[in-house]
């Protein structure tokens, strides 16, 4: 691709190589699990692109990457740009690696400011690999679990073990935090599509939990054990599926989703013994978040009963709702309208490493760009228009150009 290209024909050039990484046969969409090497091949082509531009590239020891443009100022506090490049299972090309392409073309085009400009890419932001999300902006932010690195994927292998195997040379020192972040990202929703707008700026991150959830009944023959007095786990899974469904119908734009069910040695002629999921709650104040979160272990053992099964549940993560810098915002809408764009004002009901690191104090805010196809995202079908990213780089540009002058 020519280096005189529009930043924003360059950035859907760069999303379709980057979509390459991360094929299935047979898959449409992308699959890039966080701390894999599909998704330190991605890092690594970004960081081709950062040093073609002269971007200063180190790595940090969670393999977080980071390409800084120095500012004349060495005392001025930083400003941070972007986002994560991991997917989720058959995912699409555009949630994630917009913010960070984006990032890369806003802090080249604002060029050296006084504070230093860092475009960093957070490692496994997705979290469904090692069943916590975030892990990157958690590790700079100094929010990782006591024992975290032990985890391990559903293939035995810890997050330790698969952050060695990427072998990632050499390592910084930590870099600190930035005193503001800012995060472009797909909208993954239909708000701004319904409402004809290219852009918005998020209010507030909603507040998340999620649990391990397991059942366990008797494994037995399909064939020989009545259906009065079975003790089929599954069945105890499905109750608890449904009602969490509708406890969150009964909690105003709370939402509760299973995606991830495991049968322990799965056979068509045994009756399931042992049943393993997860459970993830959002709504977007921490009182509905807590209704739901609370009522999670008397719906499990509720589920349980129904079946003859025991029902275990086990709190795994859990951000509180977060609002986002208002200094942020407000640069973010005032480039916006000199830059000729109207921009709408939403909640975020999708979590974003921004979230973290404004639970850590830092001034954060995101600038969303339209998804198209009714909002699709975590879906082959997530698709943005190059006229949109161009808005976004514009105005990314100009925001950080502002937060990192004042
Ligand atoms: O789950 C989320 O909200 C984000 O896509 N990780
Ligand atoms: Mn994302
Ligand atoms: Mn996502």
């Amino acid at each position: 691709m020519s280096k005189s290209a529009h930043p924003a024909s360059r950035t859907i050039e760069r999303l379709r190589q980057l979509a390459e990484i991360g094929r299935v046969d047979g898959l449409q969409g992308t699959t890039r699990p966080g701390l894999d090497l599909r998704e330190q091949r991605a890092c690594e082509l970004v960081a081709k692109w950062m040093r073609e531009v002269g971007l200063d590239v180190v790595w940090d020891a969670y393999g977080n990457l980071f390409g800084s443009l120095p500012g004349s100022q060495s005392d001025a506090a930083e400003v941070w740009s972007g986002s994560h490049l991991d997917t989720v299972p058959d995912g699409g090309s555009f949630d994630g690696a917009v913010g960070v392409l984006c990032s890369l073309e806003a802090v080249v085009a604002s060029g050296r400011r006084p504070a230093t400009q860092r475009v960093v890419v957070f490692r496994d932001e997705e979290g469904w690999r090692f069943g916590r999300g975030f892990f990157g902006s958690r590790a700079v932010c100094g929010r990782l679990a006591d024992g975290e690195l032990e985890t391990r994927d559903a293939g035995g292998v810890s997050v330790g073990e698969a952050l060695a195997a990427l072998a990632i040379e050499p390592v910084a020192a930590p870099v600190g935090l930035p005193a503001s972040y800012v995060e472009v990202h797909v909208e993954q929703g239909p708000e701004l599509e319904r409402q004809g707008l290219a852009l918005a700026e998020v209010s507030a991150i909603a507040g998340m939990a999620g649990f391990a959830i397991e059942f366990r009944g008797l494994s037995g023959h399909a064939g020989t054990v009545p259906m009065v007095g079975r003790s089929d786990a599954l069945t105890a899974a499905a109750e608890f599926v449904l009602a969490m469904r509708d406890a969150a119908l009964r909690i105003p734009g709370a939402v509760a989703t299973v995606g991830d069910l495991r049968i322990a040695d799965p056979a068509a002629n045994v009756i399931p013994g042992r049943v393993a999921l997860s459970l993830d709650l959002r709504a977007s104040g921490a009182e509905q978040l807590s209704s739901l979160t609370d009522a999670v272990p008397a719906i499990a053992r509720a589920a349980a009963a129904v079946a003859g099964c025991t029902a275990g549940a086990t709190p795994t993560w859990r951000h509180a709702p977060m609002a986002m810098s208002g200094r942020v915002r407000a640069a973010i809408r005032d480039q916006a309208q000199a830059l000729g764009h109207s921009i709408a004002a939403v909640p975020s009901g999708a979590g974003h490493d921004a979230g973290i690191m404004a639970s850590a104090g830092v001034e954060s805010g995101m600038l969303l760009v339209r998804s198209r196809n009714g909002g699709a995202s975590h879906s082959p079908d997530e698709l943005t228009d190059e006229a949109d990213i161009a808005a976004a780089i514009e105005v990314l540009t100009m925001t950080l150009a502002t937060l990192a002058t004042c």
